[in-house]
């Protein structure tokens, strides 16, 4: 079989699916590798290392994709609403399409992808259960990305990070504020703390408070009962809008307080909770940092501009919405790999064998057949229940608003 590894064409974009090192574990599954031109240039791979590595260089991206049993993307349709459309005549109807694609976000795409008749495995879905970390994007990519923030912070602070004891005199840290202690921002207090600064954190579900503290990071208790915030994944659900509140001015004095605040707060296929006011950063000292990692849902902070630095009330604010693209390399890198194990799991006997007994695959795969197979974006989608034979179980992981 043969898995095409097509160029990313997301603006600005630069990493790859699949990585020249992964290559030769793809073909141990039976799977050659057919590369667009330039696939991998964005994360400084060039053509030549792919074939060293056992590939195959397509004339261009239509015969690299006429070739493909299996499509590997990083961004597929939704996740690249604009230039992705191009795709969609392209594709192949039973051809296997491996790639984030903002399932909840963007449902219709799922089913414009349904509709042109391939089997979509949406990245997005893989169930965060300890046997798929290995193959989950999203933790691979957050871990990246809070990392990136707190360099970007440290960049924009007219501070230094740590305390440093000079014949100058003595600087004192900077004090970050993490809220949001999921992937992305127990990476951050890591990253803050590596740095130098004095870190404190926060989050919803009460459970991660021993983790932020063995980083060496303080864990901000705010006097709300969150004690039903978590729900059977592990993820946070929604707070009334009178908890939000609350919340809100009650973080407003813990903010007030530091220089850099990097946020991080998400619930799965939901907008991002607003915790950051207008008034909140209004009490900020001038030349405070603010990182957004939450603005492609709208970001945690209500000043926020996806993809843009604003300074107001004398604080920068970023809303960076693609880091793991400014680090390619070591994004594409554990992308690869989580790819590759997905389809270790997928393939068997040289074949994509989609076993829907098995949890991972079965709730990562977001069409087949010309059907949405997933119960939750069947519904935001009003397309009513799936039909299937009796000995296949639905696809409902994300029907109780848990788990994405
Ligand atoms: P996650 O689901 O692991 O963590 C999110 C955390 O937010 C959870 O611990 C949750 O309990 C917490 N949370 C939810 N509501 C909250 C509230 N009201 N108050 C306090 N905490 C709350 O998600 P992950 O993977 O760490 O991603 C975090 C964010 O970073 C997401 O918005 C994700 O889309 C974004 N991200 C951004 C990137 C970028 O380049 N900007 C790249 C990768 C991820």
């Amino acid at each position: 079989m043969k898995a095409a590894v097509l160029r990313e064409t997301y603006p600005g974009e630069r990493r790859v699916a699949i990585v020249p090192a992964v290559v030769p574990q793809l073909a141990k599954l039976g799977l050659e590798v057919v590369l667009e031109p330039g696939a991998g240039a964005g994360a400084d791979h060039p053509d030549s290392e792919y074939e060293a590595k056992g590939a195959q260089i397509a004339a261009d991206r239509a015969a690299a994709l006429n070739a493909a049993d299996v499509v590997l993307q990083v961004r597929s349709l939704g996740a690249n609403p604009e230039a992705g459309r191009a795709d969609l005549d392209l594709f192949r109807r039973g051809q296997v399409v491996i790639g984030t694609c903002d399932p909840l976000g963007n449902p219709g795409a799922v089913k414009e992808l349904a509709d042109r008749g391939v089997t979509l495995f949406a990245l997005e879905m893989i169930p965060r259960i300890t046997r798929a970390q290995s193959m989950d994007v999203l933790s691979s990519m957050a871990t990246i990305a809070g990392y990136k923030a707190v360099l970007l912070a440290a960049n924009h602070l007219p501070k230094l990070f740590p305390m440093l004891m000079t014949a100058a005199g003595t600087l004192t840290p900077a004090k970050v504020l993490v809220i949001g202690a999921g992937v992305a921002g127990l990476q951050a207090i890591a990253s803050a703390r590596r740095l130098g600064a004095v870190v404190q954190a926060y989050d919803v579900r009460p459970a991660v408070k021993e983790q932020i503290e063995s980083l060496g990071a303080k864990f901000v208790e705010l006097p709300l009962d969150t004690s039903g915030s978590e729900d059977k994944g592990g993820y946070a659900k929604q707070l009334t809008e009178e908890q939000q509140q609350q919340q809100r001015d009650l973080l407003a004095d813990v903010i007030a307080d530091c220089d850099v605040c990097i946020s991080t707060a998400a619930i799965p296929g939901r907008p991002s909770p607003l915790l950051i006011t207008d008034s909140a950063v209004e009490r900020m000292r001038p030349g405070s940092v603010i990182v957004d990692l939450a603005a492609e849902r709208g970001g945690n902070c209500g000043l926020t501009c996806a993809d843009e630095t604003k300074v107001i009330h004398g604080v920068t604010i970023l809303g960076p919405t693609n880091l793991p693209s400014e680090v390619p390399q070591h994004a594409s890198q554990m992308f690869a790999r989580n790819v590759a194990t997905l389809l270790g799991l997928l393939m068997k006997e040289g074949q994509v064998d989609v076993d829907f007994n098995d949890e991972v695959i079965r709730e990562t795969l977001a069409a087949k057949d010309g059907q949405v197979q997933n119960q939750r974006l069947r519904e935001m989608l009003d397309l009513g229940p799936l039909q299937l034979p009796a000995s296949e179980p639905p696809v409902n992981h994300l029907a109780d608003g848990g788990a994405s």
